[in-house]
């Protein structure tokens, strides 16, 4: 079923619900604003955070629940080559650009229409040079609701050789933020992360995860590790590093044995920011809550952060006659005897 209700001006809330899960979306910024679940004992929490006032989303940085492009996370200097030209970033993250520039994607009032029951699709056109990034980008999320799994899939086409990195920036509690995210169990398929600088940008030295804080291929409570003596997390201020995935699905579980609610993300993409929202600094979200960090946990799926930079052959370049073409699902499961 789905339902739509409008915000202002062209600003509206679509909710899509099934017998397992209720998804709150907007077409601003195709931002996930709630999703509604049960625990074992069939009480429903919302677990992901959000704002009650909309203004906040269109105000505040931390990009909650928002879809992040063109280009997620950083680019070195807001400074780029591209067939020989250079193009210019806005800065707005220490000396780098961060998630798309300043009115990036989660920033952009989406077009959409309803496709079915289950699906929404939305549509944007970003103009030859906004934000400084090149090409006309035809760019699509369809988002879909079958039964506990919510799919966000990605499509674009370009006018001219250009750069993407489409994430999503979903802030998930299992616990309903009854609680913060050190009693959530974390596991990662990822034998590899990459080291950042204190400007939390790649450095372009990836680690083995062996031995270190980072190896989340055995379940591990996400409190038994984000605050270890590590030089890497304390440039982090927790866990704010890409992890390159070793399997092909279902490369990121999480979950909270206390309510028996377990995240599963599964994508078509090569790595995620695993990112414990470090620098939230208390702001008001929904149901009056203050947002601190280690509230929640980001799985933001993508390709290499900076990789025009780092990559001999960017996995983030597109080009004109080329479409970008990735899907990420998360499916929200009750486990009953956990
Ligand atoms: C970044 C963080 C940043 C957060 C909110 C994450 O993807 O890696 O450093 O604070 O997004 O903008």
């Amino acid at each position: 079923m789905i339902k739509i209700e409008k915000v202002e001006n062209n600003i509206d809330l679509i909710t899509i619900k099934n017998d397992e899960l209720e998804v709150v979306v907007s077409n601003y910024g195709c931002t996930l604003v709630k999703v509604l679940m049960k625990d074992q004992a069939g009480n429903v929490d919302d677990v992901v955070l959000g704002y009650d006032d909309f203004k906040s989303y269109q105000t505040l940085d931390a990009y909650i629940g928002a879809l992040v492009g063109r280009v997620a996370n950083r680019i070195k200097k807001g400074t780029f080559e591209l067939n020989g030209q250079t193009y210019h970033l806005p800065i707005n993250n220490g000396p780098n650009s961060l998630h798309g520039g300043i009115k990036g994607f989660s920033y952009q009032v989406f077009d959409y229409q309803v496709l079915d029951e289950t699906s929404v699709e939305f549509h944007y056109v970003s103009k030859d040079g906004e934000e400084g990034y090149p090409g006309e980008l035809d760019f699509k999320a369809i988002y879909s609701l079958e039964g506990d799994t919510l799919t966000m899939h990605y499509h674009a086409t370009t006018s001219k050789d250009t750069l993407i990195n489409i994430t999503n920036h979903s802030y998930f509690n299992l616990s309903g933020k009854k609680e913060n995210v050190y009693q959530h169990l974390l596991k990662v398929h990822a034998d590899r992360f990459a080291c950042i600088d204190p400007d939390g940008l790649p450095t372009g030295e990836i680690k083995d995860v062996k031995g270190t804080s980072f190896d989340f291929n055995e379940f591990a409570y996400i409190g038994d590790r984000v605050d270890n003596d590590d030089e890497q997390l304390q440039l982090g201020k927790g866990f704010d590093h890409p992890m390159i995935f070793n399997t092909k699905e279902n490369q990121v579980e999480l979950v909270h044995e206390k309510t028996g609610r377990k995240l599963t993300v599964s994508t078509t993409l090569p790595q995620a920011q695993i990112y414990t929202a470090n620098y939230l600094d208390g702001r008001l979200g929904k149901y009056g809550q203050h947002y601190n960090a280690r509230d929640a946990i980001c799985i933001e799926t993508q390709n290499m952060p900076d990789a025009i930079h780092l990559e001999e052959n960017p996995s983030t370049i597109l080009k004109a006659g080329d479409t970008y073409d990735e899907k990420t699902s998360y499916k929200f499961e009750v486990i009953k005897n956990l």
